[in-house]
């Protein structure tokens, strides 16, 4: 090898993850016979990475849920769950309903400046979500004289506000089309504009009556699902408000307030939740969605009119992927951690591995990676990747006490091989070389470091740095250990 180009990445990306054998091992198994598993251990050693690739190890979502109208009693709408082939032929059915997409230029005036694609002060086309005319400046949107008190000085800004709560996302005209008057709606779709003609309208109609439902969630859809730190309604859905309390007439129709969770969304992938302990007690709803494979949807705010609506048993049967630190593991909700062992994994990721020619060969390719990743730096020469190397066996001593081994916190090396990058391209060069990586070490090192080196010792610094008053308080051991005092969950 002369550089890092020559290295080769493998395409699959669970060989892409450097060092964490039986991690990847274990992925490999959940994924093929849909287990759970959790991931402990510190940041930056492959854990999401690991989840991330174990998803795209699963064959595509087969099955599209919805949530259908019950008349009988509109507040609990009904869950149907469509096959890949019924919900493909359903889509070429509605294809000549969709009606037909078109320039905003091409339909009439007045239609364009209503649905605020022309500007009514210059004629300049730009698209809806523009407030104001990037032609002219001027707000779009055809505000009449509303004896505005606040005079001169306010009115740009009410016109702006104005516009926009007048704004319109469907126009309904008539057009003469071979002699005969016809019903035309022009609704917006982003840059362009949607025409329905009569026969359009027509058939979207009758569809709409056969079985009026809403898609909860599509048959294309990602098969990882990222819900760290998730609230409890993006986690389990929710059912919007609605002010008409869902009046046929007025309000909005129950089903169509409802909303998916993330429990549902990842419905046959991935639901990856990292830093598990911070859902607290979420974690509950976890474990009895693992079990059921189902679980309700219901408006969660009780002073909401949602909170009347409710969507029993939609399916969630998703590969449960979840992350911690070790000293985090109390905090996770014991019963989850015996579901995840009853069907599924815990392993504990590695933070080093041996220093012998096989890993070395691997850091390369972790090097190449990064800077494929990165795509703005240049690839490093070989005795780049060896300063590299030697790095990550002075940062296993270190910071893991052992000798003879390379270290695994491969986030933390990777901001290494990016901040070597940047002087390269900084300075014009075209290469990561040996020198770049030695004065990128020297960047890359923590405040307490830098304290160590510039006052002798890390404690010698603290005491230059306060005040006698602060000192008493020690701030650094509060902030430290109150932490964990917290009021957490305990499972
Ligand atoms: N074991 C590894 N193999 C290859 N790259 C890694 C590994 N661990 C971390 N990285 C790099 O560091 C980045 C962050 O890792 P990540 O998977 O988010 O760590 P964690 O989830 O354990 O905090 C990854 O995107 C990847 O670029
Ligand atoms: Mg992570």
């Amino acid at each position: 090898m002369e550089t890092t180009e020559d290295v080769l990445i493998p395409p699959d990306p669970l060989n892409r993850v450097v060092g964490q054998d039986e991690a990847v091992g274990l992925a490999r198994i959940a994924a093929k016979q849909r287990r759970h598993l959790l991931l402990v251990g510190p940041p930056g050693t492959g854990k999401s990475m690991i989840a991330q690739a174990l998803a795209l190890h699963l064959s595509p979502p087969n099955e599209e849920i919805r949530v259908v109208h019950n008349p009988e009693s509109p507040e609990r709408p009904l869950v149907e769950v469509k096959g890949r082939e019924e919900a493909l032929r359903e889509v070429s059915a509605l294809k000549g309903a969709e009606g037909e997409l078109i320039d905003p230029e091409e339909v009439p005036i007045s239609v364009a400046e209503r649905l605020r694609y022309r500007c009514v002060h210059c004629g300049h086309y730009s698209p809806p979500s523009d407030a104001v005319c990037p032609g002219c400046s001027r707000p779009k949107a055809a505000v009449q004289n509303m004896g505005n008190p606040f005079g001169d000085l306010l009115s740009g800004i009410m016109e702006v506000t104005l516009g926009q709560m007048s704004q319109k996302d469907r126009v309904t005209t008539t057009r003469k089309q071979f002699g005969k008057e016809e019903v035309v709606v022009y609704e917006r779709a982003g840059e362009l504009v949607k025409v329905l003609d009569q026969k359009a309208l027509e058939k979207r109609r009758k569809i709409e009556k056969e079985s009026p439902h809403k898609v909860l969630v599509p048959l294309e859809r990602h098969p990882f699902l990222l819900a760290t730190g998730a609230s409890e309604t993006e986690l389990l859905g929710d059912v919007k408000h609605d002010p008409y309390g869902g009046h046929p007439q007025l309000g909005t129709e129950p089903y169509v307030r409802v909303v998916a969770g993330a429990i549902h969304e990842s419905h046959e992938g991935v639901l990856f939740i990292d830093e598990l302990q911070q859902l607290g007690p979420l974690q509950r709803y976890i474990l009895t969605a693992m079990q059921e494979k189902r679980f309700p949807i219901s408006g969660r705010n009780p002073q909401s009119a949602g909170a009347s609506v409710r969507v029993d048993a939609v399916p969630c049967d998703f590969i449960f992927v979840a992350a911690c630190n070790i000293q985090d593991l109390p905090y996770v909700l014991s019963p989850l951690r015996s579901r995840i062992v009853g069907s599924g994994y815990e392993v504990l990721v590695e933070t080093t591995m041996p220093d012998n020619e096989t890993n070395r060969a691997k850091m390369a390719q972790f090097v190449a990676q990064e800077i494929a990743m990165d795509r703005r730096i240049p690839h490093a020469s070989k005795e780049a990747v060896e300063a590299i190397i030697k790095e990550s066996r002075r940062r296993a001593k270190e910071q893991e006490g052992k000798s003879g081994s390379l270290t695994l916190r491969l986030r933390e090396m990777g901001g290494l091989i990016r901040s070597a990058g940047d002087l390269v391209v900084n300075e014009s060069g075209d290469r990561i070389e040996a020198s770049h990586i030695a004065r990128a070490v020297k960047i890359a090192r923590t405040v307490e470091e830098q304290i160590k080196e510039r006052y002798g010792s890390y404690e010698g610094g603290l005491s230059r740095d306060l005040t006698e008053a602060q000192r008493a308080t020690a701030p650094y051991q509060y902030w430290n250990y109150h932490e964990s005092d917290d009021e957490r969950y305990i499972g």
